[in-house]
């Protein structure tokens, strides 16, 4: 997406603003089609053009108020990867988070004001032991780590970001799942009054809400998954999906559901919300696959956000599951991934 002059959009960063440029948008052809898409089911309308070019008007050139603390770290994690980190200013600012807005920079303007404590988490469903977790207990529950992972949008760009959290793992084991539990659905806060995308279905890209995702219980089990509540040495920003968010990065971000308020261990495979949305485009599985064509455009190579750079000569290869398939590739064993994408 090319940005007009009259487009522009103030940020700010550790108290200075700046314009964004177009280093932080996605590439604009990817872009547009995944807009067509929407537009071609009706979900999209003249309005949701207003919106896009900021006719629409919420809080359009609205500065970072929203205030993050450090967080202390344990330990640092085998895990984390040795590429060049996505500087923080574009992890913060380039973001999609629907239910502030449909376009890269909306979450960042959108959800300044987001209240996060008092938040509450529950796990529930196939467990011994429910529990409900409320704002403290996300950070004090377990030790906190870092973990440098690569982040590979289906809409082929990627970051590398320092998160900080702990293990998915360790909380589902907490709740004791009994032997039915086969996999794991999240839920994102249902909330229209501070989430303005869940009202506009032109705002929040005609996508039905709460945002929903799942997983297989033995993906959810892998040490991989990652429940963040930091990033870069803070607590999340709320575009980032404070105050704690999935991580599955040798999955496409849509799997990495924000702002968690629901996990439950399930019987039966959980719908999940592109996937509604789009069966044909988004699978529930969704591992990074350069083999495997998204219907629309190519998966074969991504532009590293980290670098900058809208045009094509910046991409780089795209790795199979996102280059952790030394730790995921025996998930899927027997599986033809071309069907099961
Ligand atoms: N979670 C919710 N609730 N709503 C969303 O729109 N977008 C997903 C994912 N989680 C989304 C979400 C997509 S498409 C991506 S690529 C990642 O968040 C982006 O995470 P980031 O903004 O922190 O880079």
């Amino acid at each position: 997406m090319l940005i007009k002059d009259n487009d522009k959009t103030q940020i700010s960063e550790n108290g200075r603003s700046r314009m964004l440029t177009e280093a932080d948008v996605t590439d604009e052809s990817v872009y547009r089609r995944r807009r067509k898409l929407l537009k071609g089911m009706g979900f999209i309308g003249a309005s949701g053009l207003l919106w896009a070019n900021g006719i629409g008007g919420i809080s359009r050139a609205k500065a970072a108020s929203f205030k993050t603390t450090a967080i202390n770290v344990v330990k640092s994690n085998a895990d984390s990867v040795s590429d060049t980190l996505t500087p923080e200013s574009k992890v913060i600012s380039h973001n999609n988070f629907y239910e502030f807005g449909a376009q890269k920079h909306e979450p960042a303007e959108n959800a300044q004001d987001f209240k996060v404590d008092p938040w509450s988490l529950t796990v529930s469903g196939e467990v011994e032991k429910p529990f409900t977790l409320d704002y403290q207990q996300l950070f004090t529950l377990f030790d906190l780590e870092e973990r440098i992972y690569r982040l590979r949008c289906v809409e082929a760009w990627s970051m590398v970001v320092p998160w900080l959290g702990f293990e998915l793992g360790k909380l589902i084991k907490r709740a004791q799942p009994t032997s039915k539990a086969k996999y794991v659905a999240f839920k994102t806060l249902y909330d229209p009054d501070q989430m303005p995308g869940q009202s506009s279905r032109f705002l929040g890209g005609g996508i039905e809400y709460p945002y929903v995702e799942g997983l297989r219980i033995d993906e959810a089990m892998n040490p991989l998954s990652l429940l963040s509540v930091g990033l870069y040495g803070k607590t999340l920003p709320p575009q980032n999906g404070a105050p704690i968010r999935l991580v599955v990065p040798w999955k496409y971000g849509f799997k990495s559901i924000k702002s968690i308020v629901e996990i439950t261990l399930t019987e039966k495979r959980p719908p999940t919300t592109w996937n509604m949305l789009a069966p044909n485009e988004y699978g529930f599985f969704a591992n990074v696959n350069p083999e495997v064509d998204h219907p629309r455009w190519s998966q074969a190579s991504e532009r590293r956000i980290t670098s900058g750079g809208l045009f094509t000569r910046n991409r780089i290869k795209t790795q199979m599951f996102n280059g952790y398939a030394e730790q995921v590739a025996n998930l899927y064993r027997g599986m033809d991934l071309t069907k099961q994408y």
